[in-house]
């Protein structure tokens, strides 16, 4: 029996499903999708590489991989072989099953990262369910605790407890998620602007004082865990200084509270290693998993301390958490950023990206900032290097034209301020960690000439970017 061979469709009629599509239906797509549409219909992804093309065989080059996703590039083959094969076999199978791809990534996850992070839950939710998978295991394990610390500006989902997680952006958003109660914030370790005004040189991290503060004043129950991005993403590519991490989890233990690293974007090489518990040599109780695991399909992993209890049955489960297709994805995922030693590559072209952007921010007084590490690069842009005022609609703008010159970048989550947009000024440059050197060279080519650009804008324009912007953002009421 041939699996591939359609028996009601015809081959034909399936590729034209697939490949054709009228303006009539893109029209009539977005006037009744519930959620926005970019205005590239994206069509499809050159193998193993940082290039997309949409259907009208425009071609980018895609900074973003795509939610940080696709490290090992746009429809890897290796990828496609192990996902195709694996579709001989089985597609789908209940939570409870257990199958060949889950029981061979369940023993591989745990040699990928350092410590005794040998109990491990998969899910095919993405980075939020499995932070929520966390939170339940870190309660399981804290029997009683249903409160947590999360960070300032910290993303960790758009489920409803995920949101409440994570940075509320008012304005923008019309719930700030449930069980706001159950979440303690404390102010990331953001040493450009930091919290408490020091220096990082002299400073002693007298930022994690803040945290005791957090679990000695703000807890009004006991807590069951800290969830912490060790660099954070969507706040704006922000690696937490050496010995942060360090001093955390001393205070984390101190208090019997679970130190959660959310590495959703962190792991599989874009910084540079293949996670930051092994770029920081620290080790978490709890380690979240997601994004590049999969190569490019939806998956999530939480691996936690071989000492902690895992889960009843009914305690963890969804209907399509356990789904083979994408397990075998991420088992041919790994062995291609292993074998390709994408960490390594990251770190090299990493390197070699943020030399050049430090060689603009000689040129440029826009660029405040640049961080890495790896391919995990933000370029904090400010009107003024003294004031650090964020330079939102500059950056707004350089996303845009860069994106009509065949570049893809993206911004860091706003801060509403007044009832306004603001601080959404850090370009990020995250492509897939395959990206050729010539490839990169261009999107930094594209990047210096819109930086240019953006630098003459006069305010008066700046004024329209920033009408233009709150259209766009601000939900309909
Ligand atoms: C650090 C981090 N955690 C969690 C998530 C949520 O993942 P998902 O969108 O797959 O639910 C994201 C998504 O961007 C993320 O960056």
């Amino acid at each position: 029996m041939e699996p591939f061979q359609p028996r009601v469709l015809s081959p034909e009629e399936i590729r034209v499903m697939l490949t054709g599509v009228s303006e009539e239906e893109v029209e009539r797509a977005r006037a009744n999708s519930l959620t926005p549409l970019s205005r590239e219909v994206l069509f499809e992804g050159l193998p193993a590489s940082a290039i997309v093309r949409d259907i009208e065989g425009n071609e980018y080059i895609d900074c973003t991989a795509q939610a940080w996703t696709l490290n090992v590039g746009y429809c890897h083959p290796d990828v496609l072989a192990a996902v195709v094969e694996q579709m001989r076999y089985l597609t789908h199978v209940r939570f409870g099953w257990a199958t060949i791809p889950r029981i061979k990534l369940i023993n591989r996850l745990p040699q990928l990262f350092p410590g005794n992070l040998t109990r491990v839950v998969l899910t095919n939710q993405g980075g939020g369910t499995a932070i929520e998978a966390a939170m339940k295991l870190a309660m399981v394990n804290r029997p009683g605790a249903t409160v947590f610390l999360t960070a300032y500006r910290g993303y960790h989902g758009a489920t409803l407890a995920t949101i409440a997680a994570s940075h509320y952006m008012p304005v923008l958003t019309r719930f700030s998620g449930f069980g706001l109660d159950h979440f303690i914030k404390f102010p990331y370790p953001y040493c450009y602007r930091c919290p408490i005004q020091r220096s990082p040189r002299t400073c002693g991290l007298a930022c994690l004082d803040l945290v005791e503060q957090a679990i000695r004043y703000a807890a009004g129950a006991p807590i069951a865990g800290l969830i912490i991005e060790p660099m954070q993403g969507a706040g704006g590519q922000i690696p937490t200084p050496p010995g942060y991490l360090a001093g955390l989890k001393e205070i984390c233990h101190k208090h019997g509270i679970l130190l959660i690293f959310d590495e959703c974007q962190t792991a599989f090489g874009r910084i540079g290693a293949m996670s930051a518990a092994e770029y920081y040599g620290v080790v978490p109780d709890i380690l979240v998993l997601s994004k590049g695991l999969g190569g490019g399909f939806p998956i999530g992993a939480v691996l936690a301390r071989e000492d902690l209890k895992g889960f009843a049955y009914v305690e963890e489960h969804t209907t399509f958490g356990a789904n083979p297709i994408a397990f075998a994805a991420a088992l041919a995922a790994i062995e291609v950023m292993v074998r390709l030693d994408l960490p390594g590559r990251a770190q090299r072209l990493g390197e070699r990206a943020t030399a050049r952007l430090r060689q603009m921010q000689e040129e440029y007084p826009l660029i405040g900032d640049v961080r890495g590490p790896g391919l995990f690069i933000g370029v904090e842009l400010v009107e003024d290097r003294g004031t650090k005022r964020p330079a939102t609609e500059r950056a707004a703008a350089l996303v845009e034209l860069a994106r009509r010159q065949g570049v893809i970048f993206d911004l860091d989550l706003p801060d509403i301020v007044n009832g306004l947009p603001d601080r959404r000024n850090v370009v990020k440059i995250k492509p897939p960690l395959t990206i050729t050197e010539e490839q990169l060279d261009r999107a930094l080519d594209v990047f210096e000439a819109t930086l240019a650009q953006v630098s003459q804008f006069p305010p008066q324009m700046l004024e329209e970017i920033r009408s233009e912007m709150m259209r766009r953002a601000v939900p309909e009421r």
